[in-house]
């Protein structure tokens, strides 16, 4: 019999990735409050009105996972600077109560943190490095992983680069199909010349976070690409790659928009310890840009 993964935050961005990949090994139950994308075997959706404490209990103790991987966050940073007190309690109080409820059960669990725990002054920062959050997003990541490390028992912290790619199942987050849309609509695309990232193509993530859910990996993890490089090159090379002209990525310094929360400078990761322990192997800019691209429909 299949193990049971549980994927919260079922309908965004990395989840879509983690899932087409743990489709083929586990018995995966996304939560979800979108209904399924698409259907697939060993795929079980569960759709909830909110996700709040109690509605996770309820679904937690349905699905009785083996291994829960925690995706599900408010993850745009200019929101969470506005909203604090709601990006608290979705980027930490839920996070805290879904490893309080797996320490319970004896249940893995994989909590997907940030680059954007650390302030950016340094970069190619390693696991060992103090977090150092600039804005309240961080702010909110740091807080859960201290909740999740002071729960303990089976739990990885996986800290997510800047992820690179093309929703895979639903839609999400992503910045490549933004500044796709924004190029199709015959408008040039701005990217920032100042922020330094180490990006991570959705396809090698989503595999390496399957990984850490069957394996026995404990603590935190730094998943990011080979590449280190600043936003405004990143989109130069990946709009090269698409066929659009150079003049039309346009490099800015964004820090001066009004409601812009603050942004580090350099929060690229080593990731030394995941190509030490991980079978996935991480991927360069372009190698992960060939494997979005294969996917494209
Ligand atoms: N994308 C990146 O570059 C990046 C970089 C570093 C770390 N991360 C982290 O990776 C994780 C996944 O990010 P992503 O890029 O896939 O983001 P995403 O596309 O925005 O997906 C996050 C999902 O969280 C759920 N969610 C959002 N607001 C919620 C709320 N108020 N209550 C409950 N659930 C809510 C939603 O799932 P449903 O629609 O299914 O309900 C949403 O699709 C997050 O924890 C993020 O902080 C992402």
């Amino acid at each position: 019999m299949r193990k049971r993964l549980m994927v919260t935050g079922a309908g965004g961005f990395v989840a879509g990735s983690i899932i087409q990949d743990a489709v083929n090994g586990w018995e995966v139950h996304g939560v979800s409050r979108s209904p399924a994308p698409v259907e697939m075997s060993n795929l079980v959706w569960h759709q909830l009105p909110e996700v709040d404490a109690d509605c996770l209990h309820d679904v937690f103790h349905d699905i009785e996972p083996d291994a829960l991987i925690h995706t599900a966050a408010l993850a745009d940073i200019d929101f969470c600077e506005a909203n604090k007190e709601l990006a608290e309690q979705v980027n930490t109080t839920l996070t805290r109560e879904l490893a309080e409820l797996c320490e319970d059960h004896d249940t893995r669990v994989v909590f997907l943190s940030t680059d954007t725990v650390f302030d950016g002054e340094r970069g190619l920062y390693t696991e060992d490095d103090p977090p150092h959050p600039v804005n309240f997003y961080g702010t909110t990541k740091v807080r859960a992983e201290e909740a999740v490390a002071s729960v303990g028992g089976n739990a990885v912290i996986a800290r997510v680069a800047l992820v690179m790619g093309l929703p895979v199942l639903g839609a999400g987050n992503s910045f490549v199909s933004r500044m796709i849309a924004t190029l199709e609509a015959g408008k040039n695309a701005t990217a920032p010349s100042n922020e330094v990232r180490s990006p991570v193509d959705v396809f090698t993530l989503g595999r390496a976070l399957v990984e850490l859910a069957g394996n026995d990996f404990l603590g935190r993890i730094h998943l990011s690409g080979n590449d280190v490089l600043n936003r405004y090159d990143m989109m130069l090379r990946i709009a090269a790659r698409l066929g659009y002209a150079p003049d039309r990525i346009i490099a800015q310094d964004p820090s001066g928009i009004p409601g812009r929360a603050p942004r580090p400078r350099d929060v690229s990761l080593s990731n030394a310890k995941a190509r030490a322990v991980l079978q996935t192997p991480m991927a360069g800019l372009d190698e992960g840009l060939e494997l979005v691209l294969a996917s494209r429909k």
